[in-house]
């Protein structure tokens, strides 16, 4: 055990006795045991994490690669259930689809993908002429967006990999896609990751984020200052996403839209011969 996981053990018990002390002291009303719930819900939600890293996995067909990133196995049976309730269904899919305008034949890449909802959605637009590809480092993860895509007859491919490390050649792909991806990095691996996406997009490739960024209102604050505690959030929620896509050398980066309060979507571009088509 790591001293970040003996860490985050350390206070996910401690908020036992913090919840059993806010009910004493307090008593018992609606606040005090919303706030025990949330207090309780973290070594809980450890447990289910640990329970879930004890099931069996499918044979593997590439090692799991080592990242900082925060992988979100434990999600996996959770996941696409929780998202459309937290805002994060079809329709936000579906405008994520738009801001990237894929065009039939093009090769596209999805970093982070998940259960692969995106990747899916993604390799439909680009048709059977086109090729789509998502790379997620969670094992758990990986195998839920092979088995809930093998139905699918688009070209659509699922690889165990990092960010930080693409598997791939240089100038690969017309587009990349980073969905609620960014946040799970520290700020050296967002510049890393950036680089790498960078590197294997094609020149005039484009490459469609949609993330945390600055709260629009100064009411989201109330509920997005915990962000700033943790380094992988607190780039977002700063709004300084727009400089790392500029500092790993896209151009024309501009913020096209937002969703709810807190998420916007950013387009960049790698510059080179076929550059910004006016998406
Ligand atoms: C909130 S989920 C987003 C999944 C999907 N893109 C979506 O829009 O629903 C964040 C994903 O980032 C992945 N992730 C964490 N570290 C990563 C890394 N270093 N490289 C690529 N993906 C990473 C996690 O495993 C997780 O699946």
């Amino acid at each position: 055990m790591n001293r970040a996981t003996r860490n985050t053990w350390l206070c996910g018990l401690l908020s036992v006795p913090l919840a059993g002390l806010v009910l004493l002291t307090w008593g018992v009303t609606f606040w005090t045991l919303a706030l025990a719930a949330v207090a309780l819900a973290c070594p809980l939600s450890m447990l289910w994490s640990w329970r879930m890293a004890q099931r069996a996995l499918a044979p593997l067909d590439a090692p799991v690669p080592h990242t900082r990133g925060m992988t979100m196995d434990w999600a996996v049976p959770i996941y696409d259930w929780y998202c459309p309730k937290l805002g994060l269904g079809p329709a936000f899919r579906r405008e994520t689809l738009r801001h990237a305008a894929l065009a039939p034949g093009e090769r596209v890449l999805d970093v982070g993908c998940g259960t692969g909802v995106l990747t899916r959605l993604a390799a439909e637009a680009v048709g059977a002429t086109g090729y789509v590809v998502g790379i997620d480092p969670g094992p758990r993860m990986l195998a839920e967006a092979r088995r809930t895509s093998a139905a699918s007859a688009a070209r659509i491919e699922f690889r165990l990999a990092a960010i930080e490390a693409l598997p791939f050649g240089d100038a690969s792909f017309d587009a990349v896609l980073s969905s609620l991806m960014l946040h799970h990095l520290p700020p050296d691996m967002k510049r890393a990751g950036l680089k790498e996406v960078y590197r294997v997009l094609k020149p005039g490739g484009r490459l469609i984020v949609v993330d945390v960024d600055r709260p629009a209102q100064p009411l989201w604050w109330l509920a997005a200052w915990p962000l700033l505690l943790m380094s992988m959030t607190r780039i977002n929620i700063l709004g300084h996403v727009p400089a790392f896509l500029r500092e790993a050398g896209f151009a024309s980066v501009a913020s096209k839209g937002r969703w709810f309060k807190l998420l916007a979507f950013w387009h960049a571009c790698k510059p080179g011969a076929s550059v910004e088509l006016a998406r």
